[in-house]
């Protein structure tokens, strides 16, 4: 039996790693490669008990795409060793290259280490210049206490101040 277009679609869309507890008022979507950085800090954030749907974009290319349908923040760690056009990993390109996905961005977080120089976090510059929207803030490794703070409250504000 053919399925309607809504249904398609419906089936289309990815579940969150972590789904918001409640009302949702905006989403996360993150990469983290095995070393895990970057889902260490995202889950200290707790992001999910404060309305924010949580989406892990795929490491492996035979896992299933990512579909978010929802406005969010991305945040990347940077990867490239100080190459620019190596700087965003393929997988976060595939995910943004869907219109569908990239139609939800609305700001990015960027990650990276001090050792990389002038390239620290340049993931952040190059997606804020590609998809047209606001580098939020940018954070080392694993980030501090004090980032996990700044990012919660920041990405709270961010989706009160821009309702959809
Ligand atoms: C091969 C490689 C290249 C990297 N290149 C950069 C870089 O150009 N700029 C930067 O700020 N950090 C760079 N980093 C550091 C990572 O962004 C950092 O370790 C990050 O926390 C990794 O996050 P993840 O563990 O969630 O994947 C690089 C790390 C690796 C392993």
């Amino acid at each position: 039996m053919e399925q309607s277009a809504p249904a398609q679609e419906a089936q289309m869309v990815s579940m969150p790693e972590y789904p918001a507890d409640g009302e949702r008022i905006g989403a996360l979507v993150y990469f983290s490669s095995q070393s895990e950085n970057t889902a260490r800090f995202v889950a200290n954030c707790h992001l999910q008990e404060e309305g924010i749907d949580v989406f892990r974009i795929p490491v492996r290319p035979h896992e299933p795409p990512l579909n978010v349908r929802e406005p969010y923040i991305l945040m990347v760690p940077t990867y490239g060793g100080g190459s620019a056009r190596k700087a965003v990993l393929p997988q976060i390109k595939r995910f943004l290259n869907d219109p569908a996905n990239r139609a939800g961005i609305r700001g990015v977080i960027a990650s990276g280490n001090t050792n990389f120089g002038e390239a620290f976090c340049m993931a952040g510059d190059i997606v804020s210049q590609k998809c047209k929207v606001p580098f939020l803030y940018y954070f080392e490794l694993m980030g501090t206490k004090e980032d996990e703070t700044k990012v919660r409250q920041g990405v709270l504000d961010f989706f009160r101040n821009h309702p959809e």
